[in-house]
């Protein structure tokens, strides 16, 4: 039985790809490289010395879909094949509703049409808007989303829970991300955007390494400590072991339908990484203070109980 893991080759597939090849699992991994590198599948199984059958394709063509259901026993799905920059989503709305959420829908159906119920939700932080308090808790008012990127979320969260509404032998668990960063202790798989990062951390590691002049801290005038965004930053292998401990609650018998915020309970604003970055590389980060990025929002981190306590989670 496998896995099949949508979005594979990108930064948290490839992370989750690793662990759930660690963990003994058969995988699948489904990817177009919009926003990935094939370099990614090269390192998996360089780091897991294991194998796995790989598809490049778009996750929105039906057909591929459906040959990947006909030709491998999948016993679940976990579903990373999302476009996720909450700045260019504000520029390309229509690209982000069709790929996160037309592409949610045609696995989920082609799920149904061979049986597969297991289903683990790549969702996001962004669910929750402008946050109405901090820490956030999974029961905190969803909506009011500033972004067709956590639009995107929350509708996908929607429908599954219409999905599990209608047929409760579905197993289904929403994971909210909230800033996931850093890489595998190999360094052979990391956060590698193609082109010009949106992200934070990747656009200052581009700044250290020189490809970058500067990085541009969008905005200062927040109700913040120091003024600059603050974010709930999780390391990626932590997040990636989350969806282990996720999938094997999916595994027992009819669970449900369970959502987590994955982060790590602390708030770090921007000019507090670039402090930490230059401190943990020797390296200078030079910035400079630009207007406010459209979307973005003053804070955002989580309240982890709920994750530590029934995953087990411990970051
Ligand atoms: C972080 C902070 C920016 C770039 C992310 C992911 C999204 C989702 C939620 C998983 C903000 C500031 C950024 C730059 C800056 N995660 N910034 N200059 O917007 O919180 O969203 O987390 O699903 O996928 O995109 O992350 O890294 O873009 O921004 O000042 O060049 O850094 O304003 O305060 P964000 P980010």
């Amino acid at each position: 039985m496998s896995v099949l893991v949508t979005g594979g080759a990108g930064f948290i597939g490839s992370h989750t790809a690793v662990e759930l090849l660690e963990s003994g699992r058969e995988i699948i991994i489904i990817d177009n490289f919009s926003n990935s590198k094939p370099s990614a599948l090269e390192a998996i199984k360089k780091i897991t010395g294991k194998d796995f059958k790989f598809y490049e394709a778009d996750y929105t063509d039906r057909k591929v879909v459906e040959k990947i259901f006909e030709e491998n026993k999948i016993d679940s799905v976990i579903n990373f094949a999302g476009f996720k920059a909450v700045g260019e989503s504000v520029e390309k709305p229509i690209e982000y509703y069709t790929n996160n959420i037309y592409g949610a829908l045609i696995l989920l159906d082609t799920m149904r049409k061979y049986g597969v119920k297991k289903f683990i939700f790549s969702s996001s932080a962004t669910v929750y808007g402008d946050p109405e308090i901090v820490p956030i808790t999974e029961d905190c008012k969803t909506g009011g989303t500033t972004n067709p990127y956590g639009s995107s979320k929350l509708f996908i969260e929607q429908i599954l829970m219409d999905l599990y509404k209608s047929d409760n032998s579905w197993d289904i668990s929403i994971l909210r991300y909230f800033n996931p960063v850093g890489a595998h202790k190999s360094g052979l798989i990391g956060e590698e955007p193609q082109g010009r990062p949106n992200n934070l951390m990747p656009f200052i590691a581009r700044v250290a390494e020189g490809t970058l002049k500067e990085l541009s801290v969008f905005g200062n005038d927040y109700n913040t400590k120091d003024g600059t965004g603050v974010r709930d930053y999780i390391h990626v292998v932590d997040l990636a072991k989350g969806h282990i401990k996720a999938l094997e609650k999916l595994e027992k018998e009819n669970s449900g339908l369970f959502i987590y915020n994955l982060g790590t309970g602390t708030g770090y604003s921007v000019l507090d990484m670039v402090k930490a970055f230059e401190k943990a590389t020797g390296k200078e980060v030079p910035y400079k203070i630009a207007p406010r990025r459209a979307g973005d929002i003053a804070s955002c981190y989580s309240d982890p109980t709920k994750a530590r306590n029934e995953l087990r989670m411990d970051c």
